[in-house]
């Protein structure tokens, strides 16, 4: 995964562009319904395309702190936080599932990368247990359109086959472990497929006692488990 990030990073930004994939980060980011001073946990934060949407809502008294495997794309985040003199992000070269997790915080993300973690269901729970009462986890990230066999979504991720491991992530399915593992975490959460079943927003709350105090909680629809399409 190192190496791969480290031919991936240089264009990483454009390539996001490329794919217009902002309309959704910006979905993931509201999704996580935040406040000024709130402190957020990035996991697999990349470059940090999502700061400065998350800067927005938390302000000069909240915090980042932003969790990635991979020096190279680190190194791109780094620059954008030096870029911005934003004095609030804490950096973390780490593997998720050794990461240790403070506690009490507001959120939790994860944009296109838990997938690529195969123990994503052991490091929900760790997010899980971060998080304040009222605090939400969030997961944006793709899928295979469900009903299009396998050749077919082997042919549509040849653009990216140099790239990532393509063929062990369609066989081991990991939007499915994420929702079976937010759905047992969680004691809400709402499933959204986006792009045509091609992506997916996961919202999950412990529902704890003072969740009501929440912006915007009717994002996370009905108890337990909701679902949606939307494109
Ligand atoms: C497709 S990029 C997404 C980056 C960013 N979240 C975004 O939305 O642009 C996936 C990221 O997950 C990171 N990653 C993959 N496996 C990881 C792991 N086990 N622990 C931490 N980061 C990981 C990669 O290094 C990479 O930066």
């Amino acid at each position: 995964m190192i190496e791969i990030y480290r031919k991936k990073a240089k264009h990483y930004d454009l390539i996001s562009r490329l794919y217009s994939e902002r309309p959704q980060r910006l979905r993931a980011v509201q999704a996580l319904g935040l406040r000024a001073g709130d402190t957020v946990i990035d996991l697999g934060c990349g470059t940090g395309l999502n700061f400065p949407l998350i800067e927005e809502v938390i302000g000069a008294d909240g915090r980042i702190v932003g969790v990635d495997l991979s020096d190279a794309m680190l190194a791109r985040a780094r620059d954008r936080i030096a870029r911005h003199g934003w004095r609030n992000i804490r950096l973390v070269q780490a593997d998720a599932v050794d990461f240790d997790f403070p506690t009490g915080v507001s959120g939790v993300l994860s944009t296109y990368a838990l997938s690529q973690m195969p123990e994503c269901a052991q490091i929900i729970a760790h997010g899980a247990a971060a998080l304040a009462n009222g605090g939400r986890w969030v997961v944006l990230d793709r899928k295979i359109p469900d009903a299009i066999p396998s050749w077919l979504a082997r042919l549509g991720t040849a653009t990216v086959r140099p790239f990532a491991a393509i063929d062990e992530w369609i066989t081991r399915r990991p939007w499915e472990s994420i929702r079976a593992a937010m759905q047992e975490e969680m004691s809400e959460l709402s499933w959204t497929e986006l792009s045509f079943g091609s992506a997916f927003l996961a919202v999950g709350s412990p529902g704890t006692d003072n969740s009501d105090a929440l912006p915007d909680k009717s994002q996370l629809g009905e108890p337990r488990l909701t679902a949606g399409r939307a494109q």
